[in-house]
């Protein structure tokens, strides 16, 4: 155990069931689910750093909650922590505020394409990615990551075709790419840059999770990376994921190209998505503003976990760990098992006590896949990966 964990009590053991939590309602864990290791939904079991929670204390001491106004230090205390952290000079006239990052991703689609054009995406990824385009009327345009020696890579030669396509007009990226862990590197994202600039495509780039890389990893914004990708790019940032506040926070977007920008500023208007909510404003400052020393916790935290992932799922057959690095998700390979999805998530509920998401959830690449969310104790992980290793070996 660090320091840094002891001074932030990340052990301390949470019953999310406490709350309406997403991860453990019957929603998510069917019903009579409520002693299943929730390990789905993507947030942590953990309280949220102490100067969030005095900030928001704070406020809610104010006692006055009218319409208000975005706080002034909320958006330097964005610029300060992408400029520090991920050595990215952002101007604040390029930010804007938004409901929440899918909120963004479908208003790039319903502002910059037009019904039936494609959009691209690198399965398997983040299912919400393929409800917006349905909803919205855009067409999927799926150029799958390659899993070369346990390692997914993305296919250039595959996005070459795919953005000369001439109805193809977008591309949603997500970077780090959630299940598969990756934290794509400068090359990768220049070459994509590349690619999509020169054919006219669009880079909505969904970075939510961004903060959270494992040691030796360094996320880089896309959009950070020269005219080439700043001009093409809307990126989509958030606290969310790295401060464990989806429920009381909202998003930003990055937007350099000046006619983009105003057309969003509109649409944002027309929808009236752009009001205040006081305890979102609040915890999103704080979490900026003073909430490094307790994400640097998490993130060793989070790489214990992942240590005792890896020595124990190296020690059962028939479970590989696709190695992350980036995001608290795993994306864990039964394929071995050689079980169908419907019998995988049975199996992993019925025998082992696991409720997981089903890799088909990402795209047909999932077979065979679940993602698991370590953002969890220690003393919890490992009784859920002692009853996998029990059911895996009575199989
Ligand atoms: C890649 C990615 N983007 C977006 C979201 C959701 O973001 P928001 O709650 O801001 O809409 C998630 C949540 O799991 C995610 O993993």
């Amino acid at each position: 155990m660090t320091r840094s964990n002891l001074h932030f009590s990340l052990d301390e053991d949470i019953d999310r069931r406490a709350g309406p939590a997403l991860k453990t309602h019957p929603i998510v864990l069917g019903e009579g689910g409520e002693n299943l290791f929730a390990a789905g939904v993507a947030d942590m079991d953990f309280k949220a750093a102490p100067p969030v929670l005095v900030a928001l204390q704070k406020r809610l001491d104010d006692g006055v909650f009218g319409y208000e106004t975005v706080p002034d230090g909320l958006v330097p205390a964005l610029t300060g922590w992408l400029r520090t952290r991920h050595g990215w000079q952002v101007d604040k006239s390029h930010i804007l505020r938004a409901p929440n990052v899918l909120n963004i991703l479908a208003i790039a689609a319903s502002l910059f394409t037009d019904e039936g054009d494609g959009v691209i995406v690198q399965p398997p990824v983040f299912f919400d990615f393929y409800d917006i385009i349905k909803e919205n009327n855009r067409r999927l345009v799926a150029n799958p990551l390659s899993l070369r020696q346990g390692r997914y890579e993305m296919d250039f030669e595959g996005l070459e075709r795919v953005a000369a396509e001439p109805r193809t007009r977008m591309m949603y990226l997500c970077n780090p790419h959630n299940p598969v862990g990756r934290v794509w590197t400068k090359d990768e994202l220049l070459r994509l840059g590349e690619i999509c600039s020169r054919n006219d495509v669009l880079v909505v780039s969904d970075e939510i999770h961004g903060d959270i890389t494992f040691p030796g990893y360094e996320y880089t914004p896309f959009a950070s990376l020269g005219p080439t990708c700043s001009n093409t790019a809307i990126t989509c940032l958030s606290p969310a994921k790295s401060f464990n506040i989806a429920a009381c926070c909202s998003a930003f977007t990055v937007i350099a190209d000046e006619t983009r920008r105003e057309a969003f500023q509109v649409e944002n208007s027309r929808l009236t998505a752009n009001k205040n909510n006081a305890f979102a404003n609040v915890a999103m400052q704080a979490a900026y503003k003073d909430g490094g020393p307790w994400l640097d916790a998490v993130r060793d935290y989070l790489a214990g976990n992942l240590s005792a992932v890896r020595s124990q799922l190296g020690q059962i057959p028939g479970v590989e760990l696709i190695e992350p690095e980036g995001t608290f998700l795993l994306w864990l390979d039964f394929r071995a098992l050689g079980l169908n999805p419907d019998e995988l998530t049975a199996f992993l509920k019925n025998r082992a006590g696991w409720a997981v998401t089903r890799g088909p959830a990402f795209g047909d690449q999932g077979v065979g896949f679940a993602r698991l969310n370590i953002a969890c104790t220690l003393s919890k992980l490992k009784t859920a990966l002692d009853q996998l290793t029990n059911a895996i070996l009575s199989l």
